[in-house]
């Protein structure tokens, strides 16, 4: 754990669709928020039904500088003249480190001009740490933030955090709400156990004590989000199909279209998505063989769909949770935003393992995000890279092996 000294950790978080920054506060337990911005493109993509790698590295590039800059605005001491006037920062700023900027950003050409029109200029903000999202996810997307975070720890001379993404949604289930920028991370009770459910991937992640990592089960195609995200593009919803799915299954009926919940009775904890998805798809496809699906048709196949997606993590989570003796249950990554998976996990622990708690993050927090990332930052003890050109995108980077 980190020590209880105060830390302020400026996080960036680049791993797919979202451009996010946030500056926050750590200690004793106590989070203070000074910046939190999440820009999605989520628009831009649904024109083409889905993530376009190049694309999402192209508004990174665009939207990262800007983003900054807002989330500066945040920091007390960067509006304060006298401070300005008293840093040492000017001198430092010779030709050799521009030029180290101009060989960081060297493939971000369009980052690289908006840092030196409007971050060279910035006085260093008081943090301790820049943290990055070094992975998995899109290596386009990812890099742009670690190139970023890597100008941005060479101009200021801070240290850079590496920071998995899962071990980012993992944390932000800690983090309660108290006051409008307060938030609290209760003391974790281990052994833990974390249900990670989001857009690239599915994973049951057991964690005995801090924090250490073992993955016990994860999906072995498609990630639950994903599944989502396809069934709803067949049926015409809008981009990304989570939600609107989601919405949709309120109003269904689950028994009207049943559909098979992959690996229920597996020995394993592994999950599988993909035959309920090609169920799901063949359901559609025999349906609009005449007519189009009526919008009653859509709310039960959306709500068989995710009764079968909800029944299997839920049952692999409980069983998981009696073998490992879990102290603490927590539910994290984008699919956590579902209000049935929240609601039906909590009674299931309620009822069977009324001593084990459950952590769920605050629903705006459930997608991607750079508050998680700062959080994961901070709660596994501030480990930092010697030498920022160490750090590096892992697209396909696995909890508990970095
Ligand atoms: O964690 P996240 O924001 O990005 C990744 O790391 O992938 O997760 C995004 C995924 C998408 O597949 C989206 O459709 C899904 O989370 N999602 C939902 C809901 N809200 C977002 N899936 C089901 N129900 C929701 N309410
Ligand atoms: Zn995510």
């Amino acid at each position: 754990m980190a020590s209880e000294r105060r830390k302020t950790i400026l996080a960036i978080e680049t791993s797919c669709d979202e451009s996010a920054i946030a500056i926050a506060d750590f200690s004793d337990g106590n989070v203070r928020v000074h910046s939190h911005i999440v820009s999605s493109q989520a628009n831009l993509h649904a024109l083409y039904g889905g993530v376009v790698p190049n694309l999402a590295r192209r508004e990174h590039e665009r939207n990262l500088v800007p983003i900054l800059v807002e989330t500066l605005k945040g920091m007390p001491q960067h509006v304060s003249v006298s401070k300005i006037r008293n840093t040492k920062y000017l001198p430092d700023r010779q030709a050799g480190q521009i030029q180290n900027i101009d060989r960081i950003l060297a493939r971000e050409p369009e980052l690289l001009h908006h840092f030196k029109k409007h971050i060279l200029a910035l006085p260093p903000p008081d943090i301790d740490a820049i943290a990055i999202t070094t992975g998995p996810g899109l290596a386009p997307a990812l890099w742009v933030g670690v190139n970023f975070a890597r100008a941005l720890a060479d101009l200021w001379r801070k240290p850079i955090i590496s920071v998995n993404h899962m071990a980012g949604h993992l944390f932000s289930a800690f983090l309660e709400k108290r006051e409008k920028e307060m938030l609290a991370i209760p003391k974790p009770t281990f052994p833990v156990l974390a249900l990670l459910v989001s857009g690239g991937h599915t994973e049951l992640v057991l964690v005995k004590k801090p924090w250490r990592f073992h993955m016990i089960g994860a999906t072995l195609d498609d990630a639950v989000g994903e599944a989502y995200d396809k069934i709803g593009r067949i049926m015409g919803l809008p981009y990304p199909g989570g939600p609107a799915m989601s919405r949709l299954a309120e109003e269904g009926n689950p028994a009207i279209y049943p559909l098979p919940s992959p690996m229920l009775h597996s020995k394993d904890y592994n999950f599988s998505f993909s035959g309920l998805k090609t169920a799901a798809f063949y359901l559609i496809r025999d349906l609009t063989a005449k007519k189009k699906l009526t919008k009653k048709q859509k709310a039960d196949i959306a709500a068989s769909f995710e009764k079968a997606a909800i029944d299997v993590l839920i049952k692999k989570t409980l069983r998981a949770a009696h073998e490992y003796r879990a102290k603490s249950i927590l539910l994290g990554g984008g699919v956590s935003a579902n209000r049935s998976l929240r609601s039906r996990l909590g009674d299931e622990i309620k009822k069977h393992l009324p001593d084990t708690k459950y952590h769920i993050p605050d629903t705006c927090l459930a997608g991607d995000n750079a508050l998680m990332i700062a959080t994961a930052a901070y709660m596994t003890g501030m480990k930092k890279a010697r030498n920022p050109d160490e750090v590096r995108a892992d697209a396909n980077l696995i909890l508990g092996t970095d």
